[in-house]
């Protein structure tokens, strides 16, 4: 597409011309907008930019790797993959209160990335993926004028905190277009199509406290919903999709036995920005077929609830 073509030259253009001989630094998420913004500002400055990817063992499964092998062994961008895992795990041991999650999430992140971004050394920019919605909307995409429903976990305050300047050269553009441009660059349809991640990750799909244990368990569930969802083509068609861990065991029933496992949701919508949603109408027998792959292959479920909440009046998120 020309338009893109266009832009993307003039992008790489302002790129090198703001930032001059300066070393880049940028957090990368495994989102479309920090990808896209990674790859444009490679192109631009080659290895005067560095990437940081905070992992908070909260990702989904095969998650961690996928982004390490993207863009540090395909794209051969310099890419520090931050183990954090235990640091975030730790401080949420325990801890069954959504806001207090969030908060605690937030906060390690941001100490997280300025740790390694001081070691980079002499950063003279933070790249960000803003978006012009993200520019023009003040308001939080969940809250109300005067009412925080929850509180993002986002790199906002990161510039000022660290003295850094700002490279942001999605600022102009609308998501449709920013999944155009990493079409353009070249980013896998993968990356391109995928659908939002919370900061906070599985965290915050995993209500009632998390542990090591319950990760796992809903990393599996949450892989094999996927699956599904792509196998029946139903991927595009479908805002976000995940799997919840619930905090309740129920009896069931095995072979000759009796089982006391853990209930898994699944939560499907459609949305066209994140503040309205509507469940997605699955058929039964696409969801009889997840729920039974999930009790069979998944050890610690033993029973399967779909979402049928909207936003209003549910979140799309459970915490
Ligand atoms: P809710 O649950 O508020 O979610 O209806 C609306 C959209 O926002 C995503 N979400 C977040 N994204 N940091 C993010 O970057 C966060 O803390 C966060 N919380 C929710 C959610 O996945 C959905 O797309």
């Amino acid at each position: 597409d020309w338009t893109m073509a266009a832009f993307r030259s003039q992008a790489v253009e302002e790129i090198r011309a703001k930032v001059g001989s300066a070393k880049v630094i940028c957090g990368l998420s495994g989102g479309v907008d920090s990808s896209v913004a990674a790859l444009l500002i490679h192109e631009a400055i080659g290895d005067q930019l560095t990437c940081i990817f905070v992992d908070h063992g909260l990702l989904r499964m095969g998650e961690a790797e996928e982004v390490v092998g993207m863009f540090r062994d395909h794209y051969n961008i310099p890419l520090v993959h931050v183990q954090a895992q235990d640091l975030f795990i730790g401080a949420l041991e325990g801890e069954l209160d959504p806001e207090v999650k969030r908060k605690t999430i937030g906060r390690l992140f941001i100490e997280t990335f300025e740790a390694e971004a001081a070691k980079v050394g002499g950063a003279e920019f933070l790249a960000q993926g803003t978006l012009y919605p993200d520019v023009i909307e003040s308001v939080s995409f969940t809250g109300g004028p005067s009412v925080t429903i929850k509180s993002h976990h986002n790199v906002g305050g990161l510039p000022e905190r660290m003295n850094m300047k700002l490279v942001e050269p999605l600022r102009e553009l609308f998501k449709d277009e920013v999944r155009e441009l990493g079409r353009e660059l070249g980013l896998p349809d993968r990356f391109v199509g995928r659908h939002p991640f919370p900061g906070p990750g599985l965290a915050i799909r995993c209500p009632g406290g998390v542990t090591r244990e319950k990760l796992d368990i809903l990393r599996q569930a949450d892989a094999i919903y996927l699956d599904e969802i792509r196998k029946a083509g139903l991927y595009d068609a479908i805002w976000q999709a995940f799997a919840v861990l619930l905090p309740v065991q129920t009896v069931g029933v095995m072979g000759d036995g009796r089982t006391y496992e853990f209930v898994c949701a699944l939560r499907a919508v459609t949305s066209v920005d994140g503040m309205t949603a509507d469940f997605y109408p699955y058929d039964m027998e696409f969801l009889g077929n997840a729920a039974t792959r999930i009790i069979n292959e998944v050890r610690g479920i033993n029973r399967v609830v779909y979402d049928i909440t909207s936003k209003p009046p549910g979140t799309i998120e459970w915490e």
